[in-house]
């Protein structure tokens, strides 16, 4: 045998070896019905997708354990006076930019000690505005702000 004949063979063999990884992928396909298809979309996971004006930033269940969600331009929080509807603010200090923590139930900017309450209104200078809030809404365990 000669090498050209050895070499063809060993292409035959490779395009063989892919034939009933073909066959397979066809046969699912074939098989998949409409209902299986919405089964697979609704296991999916969360996506941030606009839900009527609204965004996915994260769980609720991960809100609970980490006590915070941050996301994009958003700090998401649970006030213990109000604790069934969550906080979202933007945390970003009107100061002069710094990103504000919340602690004991306000935040709090660790460059210059500027203070927002829970609302997002100034309680201590050297900032003058208020923070930017959003609106929270909690379904289905995800914790969606509204888009702006
Ligand atoms: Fe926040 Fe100055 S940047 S107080």
């Amino acid at each position: 045998m000669n090498r050209r004949k050895v070499l063809s063979w060993f292409g035959l063999g490779w395009l063989f070896s892919g034939v009933p990884t073909l066959l397979t992928a066809c046969s699912n396909e074939q098989a998949t019905t409409p209902s299986q298809t919405t089964a697979v979309a609704t296991t999916s996971a969360p996506t941030s997708a606009p839900k009527s004006g609204f965004r996915a930033v994260g769980t609720i269940a991960q809100l609970e354990k980490e006590g915070q969600i941050k996301a994009e331009s958003v700090l998401v929080v649970r006030d213990r006076s109000n604790p069934t509807t969550p906080l979202a603010v933007n945390p970003t200090c009107t100061h002069k930019g710094c990103t504000v923590d919340w602690k004991g139930g306000e935040f709090v900017c660790p460059c210059h000690g500027a203070v927002f309450g829970p609302d997002g209104s100034v309680r201590k200078t050297p900032a003058k505005e208020h923070l930017a809030t959003y609106a929270v809404k909690v379904e289905n365990g995800q914790v969606l702000i509204a888009s702006k």
